[in-house]
């Protein structure tokens, strides 16, 4: 009889590096590469006594950790013998002991590959052809066939751009990511990508192909011209460049490689004839060259290319940015003749797919926006300069299918003109793209505003995602502004796998620090250290905060470890203009509490006492900043750095108090926002927490119980207003319709969020083009009140990575019932409660090896360990 069993415990999800299988792993950057997992089990209050963890390299096994008695499970880190070579492939399983003693059958098998030893060389167009600042350039194709002489065991690609490519094999695209090798500083480093490529080669003859475009390289970027300096192109350099290394082990053992150097050739008559990040495609599909990555193509009219230095290669390392999702059109207008409106009814980032049968030569031009003006017509001001325009011209003779892939748009809204009548929806797909981190996060509640507006999030979320948080994917903006993601951390982290994605951006925040310890407000950072655009209060900060918020997430003492000196540098900077602890010196652009009540045009709205007051503002970062510093120097064991930031903390705290906070506890400006940050980081000395509580609650009725916040202290002001009781406020003012606020957003078009409040209001129409976008997410950083609030999960700063962690779900407004599902570092997460006959259930999933702290409102805390709980109570 065959029956099995299922292991009591059993280990999942093996991860290296946050990364599944990655490939490319740099032994000298990374010689202790970390091994996590997740523990499954269906049997409650399961836990893990003891691993075992097995590593082999060509069937030898170079590690064998043997029982460890230990209930970790996260980042722990090789320790074989042997230090890895490059090159190699590394395979490893790991089984676990449970709480009786039993060992689970061995994993399946996980792997880590490393680097090559370099060889290949960059290549790419000869730099003697024009080069024009203002237009996109045809996307060069690069070539070269290679004859393999024996049977292959194992191939790896390993292949990177200073600008876009895609890499093909004997006529197969390699990989499914794209815009790869993503945005970095390419004058520090680049990304590499890391692919097997065993079952797409073949003894004898083999081709290989490689396309470039400008990319964030060579391409247009936001806000490039006028902040950084420069043209409108070619910031880090004006011809791409391409580099593929391909690392072949025949069955016999023996090795060979094969990379881009001077043998490769190229032509600019390719099909993709522009193509920009900003602006669109350009494909022509009369002059695709039909088998060009095959064997036997006559490239003899093709050039030899140039080849040339390039920066250092780094291994990406977070996850690549993909397709993630695919939606159909729900509408098709036509508001004039010949002009063809396609509503996806979702705003997305991304890019269409569409099939067409035209004669050849036909031109059809796409144009990409996220609202429709009175006329039913594609408003595009908002843009601003950026085109949004991909224009395709048919080949002819059937159908063609096309499909861009060196550009991205902000969208919901298609035009398409050029054809002659109105195309097939069925033959239209919208394909959302961005860094395919995994999804981890699910909120609903009774209430289906609020389930709106958290799919709103959700989508701003991802749109915003490729390899960098942008603020925006649509206008001639996308940049990797840190405090929109320094206040959106938090729920970020709640909807998607953060990990790799932040440890490989912070990077990116770090290559642009500078020398004097400023970070800057947006990274990378295309241009150097600028006098201004460096240094701003709350989007410097992010460079403290976001990986604090990694350190409690996902108990990343490297990230800290890495991290630490840059994030002091920081503080200390900014202490060294403001020794007297108020940081008035020096506060860059100082943006403040960014899009507050006082910026909103609407009928009978206040026009003044929304704003805080820069230096409480900027003071109130510092504080915090330097805090966190101090945290981070205890966690590290660095005891004299600790006592050292504490105190400064403390002072700052003292003069923040002496300087803007009265006898009866207003706080200078008597502002909700500078209430919100005083409370919530802590600057009130304790007996005026109670008046300041009050003063808090005094603002918001000044403003008829709305929103005069701006982006960083909205849910700043949503959570104090919580801690001081008075949940019910603010379920109303987050269950509200009216504006400000995200629930106006959803009742009125919204299907991402609004960068402004007041985006677009019923009878005014949009804000101002100038700026105003509907796709950003930072006042979405509210979504962090619907999992820690509504759903009640709060993570333990003391206890990092979720292993003991909070359940404080406050039931309120009409909700009736709320579920929030947190697929943790350490495993399943749930928390679902539901009011029936005023009885309160809620149930609550702690995943193994974990405990929480459940409390009801009123009720004194639970301890819970592993498994599923039911807990009940009586309302009223
Ligand atoms: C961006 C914001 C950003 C800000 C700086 C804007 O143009 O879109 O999200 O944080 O500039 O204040």
């Amino acid at each position: 009889m065959n029956c099995f069993k299922l292991d009591s415990l059993r280990p999942v999800r093996l991860r290296c590096e946050y990364l599944e299988n990655p490939l490319g792993l740099d032994p000298e950057r990374t010689p202790r590469p970390r091994l996590s997992w997740r523990l499954e089990s269906d049997e409650p209050g399961q836990r893990q006594t003891a691993y075992r963890i097995r590593v082999c390299c060509d069937k030898r096994t170079v590690w064998d950790t043997g029982a460890v008695r230990s209930d970790d499970t996260l980042h722990i880190p090789y320790a074989g013998r042997y230090p890895l070579r490059n090159g190699a492939l590394y395979a490893w399983r790991v089984r676990v002991r449970d709480a009786r003693g039993r060992w689970s059958a061995w994993s399946g098998e996980a792997r880590w590959g490393t680097r090559p030893v370099w060889k290949a060389k960059w290549i790419g167009e000869q730099s003697d052809t024009p080069w024009s600042e203002r237009e996109s350039r045809p996307s060069p194709c690069l070539r070269k066939e290679s004859s393999l002489r024996r049977p292959i065991r194992r191939a790896v690609a390993h292949v990177s751009a200073l600008g876009l490519c895609e890499f093909f094999i004997n006529g197969a695209r390699v990989g499914d990511q794209v815009l790869a090798p993503e945005w970095t500083d390419y004058r520090a480093r680049v990304q590499f990508q890391s692919y097997d490529v065993t079952a797409l080669l073949r003894k004898g003859g083999n081709a290989f192909g490689l396309m470039l475009a400008a990319g964030w390289y060579a391409g247009r970027l936001g806000l490039h011209s006028w902040a950084v300096g420069g043209g409108e192109r070619g910031f880090y350099g004006r011809w791409p460049r391409g580099l593929a290394q391909i690392m072949v082990t025949y069955q016999d053992g023996s090795e060979e490689f094969i990379g881009t150097d001077e043998s490769w050739r190229y032509t600019l008559d390719g099909p993709i004839r522009g193509a920009d990040l900003l602006d669109g495609e350009t494909y022509d599909a009369r002059r695709e060259l039909a088998g060009w990555t095959d064997s036997g193509f006559d490239d003899s009219a093709w050039r030899p290319v140039e080849t040339c230095l390039g920066p250092q290669l780094v291994p990406q390392a977070n996850e690549p940015i993909r397709i993630t999702e695919r939606l159909r059109p729900t509408a098709i207008t036509s508001p004039k003749p010949g002009v063809f409106i396609i509503d996806f009814g979702q705003n997305l980032t991304g890019w269409i797919s569409l099939a067409l049968r035209a004669d050849s030569g036909t031109c059809v031009r796409l144009r990409h926006g996220e609202i429709l003006d009175e006329s039913g017509a594609l408003y595009v001001e908002n843009l601003r300069s950026a085109r949004q325009t991909d224009t395709y011209i048919c080949g002819g003779g059937g159908s063609e299918r096309y499909e861009p892939r060196f550009t991205y748009h902000g969208f919901r809204y298609v035009e398409v003109t050029g054809l002659a009548s109105a195309p097939d929806p069925a033959q239209i797909e919208a394909c959302a793209v961005n860094s395919d981190a995994a999804e981890v996060g699910t909120f609903e509640c009774s209430d289906p505003l609020l389930n709106r507006i958290m799919s709103a999030i959700r989508w701003t979320h991802r749109g915003n995602l490729h390899g960098i948080p942008t603020d925006c994917p649509q206008r001639d903006e996308r940049l990797g502004w840190m405090g929109d993601i320094q206040v959106f951390a938090q729920t970020a982290i709640f909807g998607m796998d953060m990990a790799a994605f932040f440890t490989k951006w912070l990077l990116d925040v770090r290559d642009a620090q500078s020398g004097d310890g400023r970070f800057p407000d947006l990274a990378p950072f295309p241009g150097y250290a600028h006098p201004s655009f460096y240094g701003a209060p709350a989007w410097a900060d992010a460079g403290v905060l976001v990986p604090w918020r990694q350190w409690v997430n996902y108990a990343d003492r490297e990230l800290l470890q890495t991290h630490f000196d840059s994030a002091r540098r920081w503080v200390d900077r900014v202490w060294a203009d403001n020794p007297e602890g108020l940081w008035r010196r020096n506060p860059g652009r100082a943006y403040g509490d960014w899009l507050n009540g006082d910026t909103l045009i609407m009928d009978g709205w206040p026009i003044k006492g929304g704003a805080v007051p820069i230096d409480v503002f900027a003071t109130a970062f510092l504080a915090e900043s330097t805090k966190r510093v101090a945290q981070m120097a205890a966690i590290l064991g660095r005891r004299r750095e600790a006592t050292h930031y504490r105190l400064r903390a403390g002072a700052i705290r003292k003069a923040f108090q002496r300087a803007f906070v009265s006898p009866s506890g207003r706080v200078r400006g008597d502002t909700q926002a500078g209430y919100a940050l005083a409370l919530h980081f802590g600057l009130m000395p304790k007996r005026l927490e109670k008046a300041a509580q009050g003063h808090l609650t005094r603002t918001i009725r000044r403003y008829g119980g709305r929103f005069s916040t701006g982006i960083q202290s909205t849910i700043r002001l949503l959570m104090e207003v919580t801690r001081a009781g008075r949940s019910d406020l603010a379920y109303a003012m987050v269950q509200q319709k009216t504006p400000p606020s995200l629930g106006y957003m959803v009742e009125h078009g919204g299907t991402t969020i609004w960068e402004r409040w007041d985006g677009w209001i019923a009878g005014r129409g949009p804000y101002a083009p100038g700026m105003n976008s509907f796709n950003h997410y930072a006042l979405g950083a509210i979504g962090e009140w619907f999992y820690r609030v509504i759903g009640g999960l709060n993570p333990d700063e003391g206890s990092p990575g979720w292993k003991h962690f909070f359940v404080r779900p406050r039931p309120g407004g009409d909700l009736t019932w709320a579920r929030v599902v947190y697929h943790s570092i350490r495993g399943v997460i749930r928390s679902e409660w539901r009011i029936e006959d005023q009885r309160l259930t809620l149930e609550v999933d702690v995943p193994s090896n974990t405990s929480a702290t459940v409390q009801l409102p009123g009720r004194r805390p639970v301890r819970l360990g592993p498994g599923s709980h039911v807990i009940r109570a009586q309302t009223k």
